[in-house]
């Protein structure tokens, strides 16, 4: 069976899907999106994307295309129609279609949306994750406003990209004072040497990832503190572990930082150990 995708109020075989040429999201990147991981069909962290979703979507002026209730239904329908247990929804609300003309139109036109369903091999998952994965670190290039979840993804592509081609799986974007903001698609954290776990505040220019957030009452149930400062680059090579936090990775081992090894150059306990408990977590909260 094919994909099957939503697009603007209807599901269309994905092979067969089409937007306008003069969808403010192909020509501006006048859009948002948000990406929730899938548990036996069921959406992960719901709450905490469509709060993001409705707060990137305020912060741009766009008009939520449907009430969060309905929203639910369609993403519901798009998971059932393509038959997805263990995958990812991807959520994309561009302002709509209007002649090329930078600012708002001044005749208000819907906005578009765009919904695709993915199927994850979690088999493959747990396994990349047992062995942990490689980072780079590159300039941080992106726009003040990374706390806007948009399509305005070129920095990104380019920085994993460049991940891609060292044989890394994801880029830490370093800022001017040399400390690690976040990764491509995802939040960075350490277990530094001290023991203490640690992730950019979201006060600083980051994506407030939705994983980050659910992992954090996660640590605090099992008793733990997260000191949220800023690290270098330098600090992961001196930590005892590393990770990443995000809708597609969920908790993801790192072992090494621009190819130089992390504590032992293997999955380390702690991190092991929140994957474990964030994935019985997302799964018991899933909708
Ligand atoms: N990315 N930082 C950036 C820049 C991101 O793009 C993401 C998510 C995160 C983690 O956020 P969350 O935990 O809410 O998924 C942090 C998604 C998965 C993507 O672009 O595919």
């Amino acid at each position: 069976m094919g994909r099957v995708a939503y697009v603007n109020g209807r599901f269309v075989a994905q092979r067969d899907a089409q937007v306008s040429i003069e969808d403010r999201g192909y020509q501006f990147a006048d859009a948002v999106y948000e990406v929730w991981s899938l548990f036996g069909g069921k959406l992960a962290d719901s709450e905490g994307h469509f709060a993001r979703l409705e707060r990137s979507l305020g912060e741009i002026a766009i008009p939520m295309p449907m009430s969060r209730r309905a929203l639910i239904l369609v993403l519901k329908e798009a998971v059932r129609r393509n038959r997805v247990r263990e995958g990812l929804v991807y959520l994309q609300v561009s302002r709509g279609v209007a002649p090329r003309d930078h600012p708002f139109p001044k005749t208000p036109v819907p906005p578009a949306v765009v919904i695709t369903v993915s199927a994850v091999d979690r088999a493959a998952s747990e396994a990349r994750a047992a062995k942990g994965v490689g980072v780079v670190t590159t300039p941080e290039t992106r726009w003040g406003r990374c706390d806007i979840k948009t399509v305005g993804l070129l920095p990104n592509v380019l920085a994993k990209q460049k991940a891609r081609e060292a044989g890394a799986v994801e880029a830490w974007f370093v800022d001017e004072l040399g400390f690690v903001t976040e990764g491509g698609s995802s939040n960075a954290w350490i277990v530094d040497r001290d023991g203490r776990l640690r992730t950019r505040d979201t006060n600083a220019n980051i994506l407030r990832g939705v994983t980050r957030r659910t992992l954090m009452e996660v640590i605090a149930t099992e008793g733990l503190e997260v000191d949220e400062r800023p690290f270098t680059p330098a600090d992961a090579h001196a930590a005892r572990e590393a990770f990443i936090t995000g809708a597609g990775t969920l908790v993801l081992p790192v072992v090494s930082v621009d190819g130089k090894p992390v504590g032992e150059g293997k999955p380390g306990p702690l991190a092991t150990k929140l994957r474990r408990l964030y994935i019985e977590q997302a799964k018991a909260t899933a909708i």
